[in-house]
């Protein structure tokens, strides 16, 4: 038993960043400024694309890429069942009507074929998830949205450092929007950016961003002397703060530092969990680069411990775990609304039913590492008498 909690998603927090927040707050400016502005110049160039519109959530990014895309109502947006529901949100909030599709059992993620089922003739985009850093298979996604008409936009919550076939997630699409969230791989504790190689998505997003001012408004107090702006239309209330990309303009230095830990990680829970009886996430596509931000274990029935007991057992022994997710059409708001049922979605729900994800940080040290495969070992090998 360890003496202390391991907690799910702990983010690194480096004394560089400590010290960055620290000088914005003795310089008293804490809103949107250079701080911004540098760390969105960071991300572009390390997604190489043209624009960065940096937001204070992936939540705020997507419902801006949707308005920005000109999604609305009468328009339906094709969207998986598994993932998180700010992704669904999302389109619903943009005043669009969000389709469901099923996932692929291995890879979580949704593709063409199931895609193109869902097609209608009022479909306008497909808002895809590269679940837990596993890029989509973008050739025939991105052939089946030319082929209709289709505009793509990328969830890259969780895809910060993937790419598919020498190109970055959040740049292959029309626009792909990152998450910042803490137990992100990239934080600035609350935080998202769209990125997009199209000037008008970017210059819409960046205005609807900052309650719909027009360009700059933030410079308004600078030392550049006061500006009048305009309200040019009506916006949001989503613009990123200094203090917080104080945090990640040395957060997204370290960002392969932090991947290469993780690799290291997901290589030792392969080798550890082998012969367990739980599925380990599918075997990354050899052109493709995963962003390892999730190790999922699936716990189904050939397990001898629900997924539930599982949590627990692993709680017991102080390693905190994380569900991502339960599938879409559980929760009762969407099946209020939408009249959405489980049953329809298979594979989203059977993983919702089973999946757990493991500690990844980069932040474990190889004992947490040890303890987290030695619990899980355990929990699942002891069968029940493994939960004591
Ligand atoms: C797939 C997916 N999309 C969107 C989000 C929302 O991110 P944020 O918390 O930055 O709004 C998350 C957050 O976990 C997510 O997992």
């Amino acid at each position: 038993m360890r003496d202390n909690y391991l907690v799910f998603g702990q983010p690194v927090i480096a004394e560089a960043e400590i010290e960055e927040v620290a000088m914005s707050m003795r310089a008293a400016w804490l809103g949107t400024g250079p701080k911004v502005a540098a760390f969105e110049k960071l991300i572009a160039e390390y997604k190489n694309v043209k624009y960065s519109v940096a937001v204070n959530s992936c939540t705020a990014g997507l419902h801006l890429s949707c308005l920005a895309l000109g999604l609305g109502p009468g328009d339906e947006v094709i969207v998986p069942a598994m993932t998180f529901c700010a992704t669904i949100n999302a389109v619903i909030h943009a005043g669009a009507t969000p389709i469901l599709v099923d996932v692929d059992a291995d890879t979580f993620n949704i593709n063409a074929e199931d895609v193109r089922e869902k097609i209608s003739p009022r479909t306008k985009a497909i808002l895809l998830v590269h679940f837990a850093g596993r890029p989509c298979r973008m050739d025939s996604l991105k052939a089946l949205a030319h082929e209709y008409g289709l505009r793509i936009i990328e969830d890259c919550a969780h895809a910060i450092e993937a790419e598919y076939h020498d190109q970055k997630t959040g740049a292959i699409g029309d626009c792909g929007v990152l998450s910042f969230y803490s137990t992100k791989t990239v934080v600035t504790g609350e935080g998202g950016m769209i990125l997009t190689n199209d000037a008008d998505i970017a210059a819409r997003a960046k205005i609807l961003a900052l309650h719909g001012m027009s360009q700059d408004a933030w410079k308004r107090f600078s030392d550049d002397g006061y500006k009048h702006y305009e309200v040019v239309e009506v916006g949001f209330k989503y613009n990123m703060m200094d203090l917080q990309a104080a945090i990640g303009i040395h957060q997204i230095g370290r960002v392969e530092q932090s991947w290469r830990r993780r690799s290291e990680i997901w290589e030792q829970y392969n080798r550890a969990f082998a012969d367990l009886p739980a599925r380990r996430p599918a075997p990354i596509c050899s052109k493709s680069r995963h962003a390892l931000h999730l190790y999922t274990l699936l716990i189904d029935e050939k397990a001898p411990v629900t997924r539930d007991q599982f949590i627990t057992g692993l709680h017991r022994r102080g390693i905190g775990t994380g569900v991502h997710y339960r599938a879409i059409p559980m929760h009762p708001a969407y099946k209020q609304r939408f009249g959405w049922e489980p049953a329809d979605y298979p594979n989203a729900n059977a993983i919702g039913e089973a999946t757990v994800s493991l500690p990844l940080s980069a932040g474990l040290f190889d004992e947490d590492v040890e303890d987290v495969i030695r619990a899980v070992r355990e929990v699942l090998a002891g069968g029940p008498e493994g939960l004591a």
